[in-house]
């Protein structure tokens, strides 16, 4: 199976970005062929991965903007940067943040644009994860179009609930009314979590009695640590940067057990 994944969630700093790196390298030690697609302009992925976001000339806004102009001799080459820890990536940077513009002017198809990219880049890899930004937008909903399934990670917060209702009613919409009748959500990943406090444990309760009938929720969890933290600053994934710490152990944990749910879809 060559699967595309969002890992989604309009809230700010609920750990998409530190999922999309820790699972994409986790599934690349298990062997298997990952693409990472930075899709936030923000450039998170990218600066987490050690590139400088501002000094790449290609990243998906240029081939996006490729797609939109009808030029589909895209080389699956293009762009494409290869990261030491075993995974591509397809960088981002600020100039995504002119491409809602452009998208909203398109009248037709205006949300398949990064679809038509990955379905051409989607047989070389065993995952294709894509890391959103967090909003809502023309872009998420790009994303959301080009995949097979969302995994939402959402920090164990009290607040948490009412944002998560935000994007079901999205992803509702998406498979009902919208463009991708087929997308399933993967599940709930609890992130940052500190469960010394019994907040944790309550908000974790709340949000599995409110959504655990109809969305899966990984029983893996991933606590927060000042380690995971400074990774990012020093370009490289939790595992280099602090191998037998508890954040590189729960996203290890996490990978295994996503590993495992995957037998679904073989
Ligand atoms: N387990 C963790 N423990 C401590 N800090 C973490 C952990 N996971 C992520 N962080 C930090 O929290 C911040 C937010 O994480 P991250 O960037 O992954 O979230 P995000 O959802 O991608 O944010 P955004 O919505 O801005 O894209 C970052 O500074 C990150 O380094
Ligand atoms: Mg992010």
């Amino acid at each position: 199976m060559n699967r595309i994944i969002a890992i989604a969630n309009q809230k700010g700093g609920v750990g998409k970005t530190t999922t999309t790196i820790s699972l994409g390298v986790g599934l690349a030690k298990s062997g298997k062929r990952v693409c990472l697609i930075d899709l936030d302009p923000q450039g998170n992925t990218t600066q987490g991965l050690g590139y400088d976001p501002d000094s790449i000339d290609v990243t998906i806004t240029t081939i996006m903007d490729m797609i939109i102009h009808k030029d589909y001799k895209i080389s699956k080459e293009y762009g494409v940067l290869h990261h030491k820890e075993g995974v591509d990536l397809v960088p981002a940077n600020i100039e995504l943040s002119e491409m809602e513009m452009r998208l909203v002017s398109i009248y037709i198809g205006r949300e398949k644009i990064l679809s038509k990219y990955l379905e051409m880049m989607r047989p070389l890899y065993d995952y294709i994860l894509i890391d959103c930004k967090p909003s809502l937008d023309i872009i998420t909903i790009n994303a959301l179009t080009a995949a097979d399934s969302v995994l939402i990670p959402v920090q164990a917060q009290y607040y948490s609930a009412r944002g998560l209702e935000q994007l079901l009613n999205t992803i509702t919409w998406v498979v009902t009314d919208g463009p991708n009748p087929g997308l399933k959500v993967d599940g709930i990943l609890f992130t940052l979590a500190n469960d010394r406090t019994c907040n944790f444990k309550q908000v974790s309760q709340i949000i599995r009695e409110a959504y655990g009938q109809s969305i899966h929720i990984y029983k893996s969890y991933i606590p927060r640590s000042v380690k995971a933290e400074e990774a990012p600053t020093a370009g490289i994934s939790i595992y280099e940067y602090d191998s037998t710490g508890s954040v590189a152990e729960a996203y290890d944990r996490f990978t295994t057990e996503f590993l495992q749910e995957e037998k679904q879809y073989e």
